[in-house]
C-alpha cells in the first residue's frame, strides 16, 4: 500500500498545481514582451532624442521619432521651467491642458513633459479585458531636464494643486447604443480607475499617466456565468482591475469546482484504501479469529466489515506517510 499513499501525495500535487501554474505563466510572458514601463522608458529616451537635433528653446514643442519597431506610436517633449509651469501651466500640449498650479516632487528648475500617443499599440501595452478602446491611449510623464542624454530616468512626481489637468480628446470610435463611455487612467504603478467622461470627450487628472477612452464590451454567449459570481467574494478583490475580475471570477470559479470534485475523488480514494486494507486485516482477523479474539463489528458503507482498534492502525499510516 506505500505506492497509494504516494499517489495519493502525487495526485493531490499534480491536481492542485495545475490551475495555479496556468495562471502564473500567462502574466509574465505578456509583461516581458509589452511591458508599459519598459515602453516609458525606451520612449523617454526617444523623446530626449528630439532635443539633440535642435537648439532646444523652453516651451516649444518637439516631436520625436520612435525606434521601428514601434511604428504607430509617436513622441513629444516640451521642456519648461518649473516656476512658470506653476504660474502658467501649459495649455494645448496635444490633447492635453495643463493648468497653473503645477507642483514636481522632488523639485527641479526646469521639466521635461514628455507626450506619448500609442496609436495601434494602445491595447498591446494596456490591454483591458472586456472594454474597447474609443481612443488611443495618451501619455504624460514629467522628468528632470537638467541632463538632455539621460537614459532610464526616473519620472518625477507630478500633481495639481488647484485646477485638474484636462485631456481633450478628439475622434472618438463608434459605440454601441446603450453603453457609456467612461475615462481610463493608467497609473505609473500598474493601477486602473475609471472615471467620468466630461462634456462628452474629456477626461481630467490629478496626476500623469496614461489616459485614454473606452466602453464596455458586450459580451454575447457567457450570461449564465455572472449570476454565479457573488458566491466567491474573492473575485471581486481586484477591483482596481476592472474586467479582469470577470476573467478571474471564472478562474476562482473553476478552481473551487476543481476543489470540490479533487475532495470528492479523495474521499473515495481513502475509502477505498480503507477498505482495501480492511480486506487485508480481515485475513489477519480470520487468522487471529480462530485463536479466540474477538473483534468489533461495524458498518463500513453497505458492508459489515470487523474493525480494528485506532491504535492498532496508527503505525502502518505513520509508515505509509514516512515513505
Ligand atoms: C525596440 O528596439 C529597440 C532598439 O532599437 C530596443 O531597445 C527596444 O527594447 C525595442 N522595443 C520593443 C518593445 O521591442
Ligand atoms: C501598427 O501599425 C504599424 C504600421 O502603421 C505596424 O508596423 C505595427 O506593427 C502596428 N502595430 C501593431 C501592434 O499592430
Ligand atoms: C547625462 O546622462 C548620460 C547618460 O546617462 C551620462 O553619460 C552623462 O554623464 C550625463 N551627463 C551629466 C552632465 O550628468
Ligand atoms: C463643458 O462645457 C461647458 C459648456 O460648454 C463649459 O462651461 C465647461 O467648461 C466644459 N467643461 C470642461 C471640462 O471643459
Amino acid at each position: 500500500m506505500i505506492s497509494f499513499a504516494s499517489f495519493c501525495v502525487i495526485f493531490t500535487i499534480l491536481f492542485t498545481k495545475i490551475p495555479s501554474v496556468k495562471s502564473q505563466s500567462l502574466p509574465p510572458n505578456g509583461e516581458l514582451s509589452f511591458s508599459p514601463r519598459l515602453l516609458d522608458s525606451v520612449l523617454q529616451d526617444y523623446a530626449f532624442r528630439a532635443f539633440s537635433r535642435h537648439r532646444p528653446r523652453t516651451g516649444v514643442v518637439y516631436d520625436g521619432n520612435v525606434p521601428s519597431n514601434l511604428t504607430g506610436c509617436t513622441v513629444s517633449a516640451v521642456r519648461l521651467r518649473s516656476g512658470s509651469l506653476r504660474k502658467r501651466g501649459f495649455h494645448g500640449y496635444k490633447e492635453f491642458d495643463i493648468p497653473k498650479g503645477i507642483l514636481e516632487n522632488p523639485y527641479v528648475e526646469r521639466v521635461i513633459l514628455v507626450y506619448h500617443y500609442l496609436g495601434n499599440w494602445s491595447s498591446v501595452y494596456y490591454p483591458l479585458p472586456g472594454y474597447s478602446f474609443l481612443t488611443p491611449v495618451v501619455g504624460l510623464l514629467a522628468y528632470n531636464a537638467v541632463n538632455l542624454t539621460a537614459k532610464g530616468l526616473p519620472e518625477l512626481d507630478l500633481r495639481v494643486s488647484e485646477n485638474p489637468i484636462l485631456i481633450k480628446f478628439e475622434n472618438l470610435g463608434v459605440w454601441p447604443d446603450g453603453v457609456l463611455p467612461k475615462c481610463v487612467f493608467f497609473d505609473l504603478f500598474g493601477g486602473v480607475e475609471f472615471d467620468r467622461l466630461l462634456n462628452g470627450s474629456i477626461c481630467s487628472s490629478v496626476t500623469q499617466g496614461h489616459f485614454g477612452i473606452v466602453v464596455e464590451e458586450r459580451m454575447p454567449a457567457p450570461v449564465p456565468a455572472p449570476p454565479k459570481m457573488p458566491e466567491y467574494p474573492i473575485a471581486g478583490g481586484e477591483g482596481s482591475g476592472g474586467g479582469g475580475g470577470r476573467k478571474k471570477g471564472w478562474w476562482v470559479g473553476g478552481s473551487v469546482a476543481g476543489g470540490v470534485l479533487l475532495a470528492a475523488l479523495l474521499v473515495v480514494l481513502v475509502l477505498w484504501v480503507r477498505w482495501c486494507s480492511g480486506r487485508k486485516r480481515i485475513g489477519k482477523m480470520k487468522d487471529a479469529a480462530e485463536g479466540g479474539a474477538p473483534l468489533t463489528v461495524a458498518a463500513v458503507g453497505r458492508a459489515k466489515v470487523p474493525v480494528a482498534m485506532g491504535t492498532r492502525t496508527k503505525p502502518i499510516l505513520e509508515n505509509e506517510y514516512v515513505s
